[in-house]
């Protein structure tokens, strides 16, 4: 591409996250012209959970990794797993969101939705989101251009191919950004984002798809106190719009953010309770938390 239409695109992209946060102020916001952007059918959770696993067993080469695990989750919750290195914790994560088959047991969203049946994207598509530990942004893009993209990605937007930001879209990326605490960054490229920054933009990206779980693998690793307490903040403000399930060893972050706490241990809940509860339990400090 030669330099003059490398500008030319440039001063489009400027031009067009200019007008998108210019939307923000001039529309009032959500209210003004929000529309749902997924259109997935919606999760069942008259009978107070959104997620629900019983006796659910997974080996590998003969060693359960998971083992009977029983466990759910209430709409608008924010529920912490913690548990030593290998108890399962990620394995349960791929298990939900249909990365591995369990070898039996029952995996219910709201309570008639079988995932056991779903494929992965089926189930991204139905409203459950997935981080990964490592941050997964598009390092070459902007923090605007990551956002959009993941707006694209979404299947309710059929081509991308034809995709145009309309004004529901411009409101929740302009709410989007302010949630993950970068409005004053949306031209930057991601790449030169800091650790933490970059894990938020990826939260961002997920919540641009509205999802209606949001599972989370160890958010806050690598990051600086000051990140791991806005993310904390950023957590509790994400409580009761979403569900989510937070895997995490830091046990300070977990202090500031949980309610009740599941103890993974072997492939199955050796504990749950409050963090306290858990903490004073002589089968988890002996399992993980030392003395
Ligand atoms: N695809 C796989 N093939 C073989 N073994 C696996 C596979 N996935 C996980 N395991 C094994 O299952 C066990 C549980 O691993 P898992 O990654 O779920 O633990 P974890 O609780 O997430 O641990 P950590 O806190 O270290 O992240 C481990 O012994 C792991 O080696
Ligand atoms: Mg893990």
């Amino acid at each position: 591409m030669t330099p003059d239409l490398l500008e030319q695109g440039e001063q489009r992209l400027k031009a067009r996250q200019e007008k998108v946060l210019r939307g923000k102020t001039e529309s009032g916001g959500r209210a003004a012209g929000f529309s749902h952007l997924v259109t997935s059918g919606e999760v069942d959770v008259t009978h107070g959970r959104i997620l629900y696993l019983e006796d659910v067993t997974v080996s590998f080469d003969g060693f359960k990794a998971i083992n009977n695990l029983s466990l759910d989750i209430a709409p608008g919750e924010l529920r912490c797993i913690i548990g030593p290195n290998g108890a399962g914790k990620t394995t349960m994560m791929d298990i939900i969101t249909g990365k591995t088959r369990p070898d039996s047991g029952t995996v219910f969203f709201g309570s008639t939705i079988d995932l056991l049946r779903y494929t992965e994207p089926q189930i991204a598509q139905m409203g459950i989101g997935r981080k990964f530990q490592k941050p997964t942004v598009f390092e070459q893009l902007t923090v605007f251009e990551n956002l959009e993209l993941a707006l694209k990605t979404d299947k309710g937007v059929k081509s991308s191919m034809f995709f145009r930001l309309d004004s529901g879209h411009s409101d929740r990326l302009a709410e989007v950004l302010h949630t993950i605490h970068l409005a004053g960054s949306v031209t930057r490229q991601a790449g030169n984002l800091s650790h933490g920054q970059k894990q938020w933009l990826e939260i961002g990206m997920l919540l641009m798809q509205d999802p209606k779980l949001l599972l989370l693998d160890e958010p806050v690793a690598g990051m600086t106190d000051e990140e791991t307490a806005r993310t904390a903040e950023l957590f509790l403000t994400l409580k009761g719009k979403h569900s989510l399930m937070v895997v995490e060893h830091d046990m300070s972050f977990i202090k500031v953010i949980s309610e009740i706490v599941t103890v993974l241990s072997e492939g199955s809940v050796l504990a749950q309770g409050t963090l306290e509860q858990v903490q004073n339990d002589e089968r988890v400090i002996e399992v993980y938390l030392g003395r």
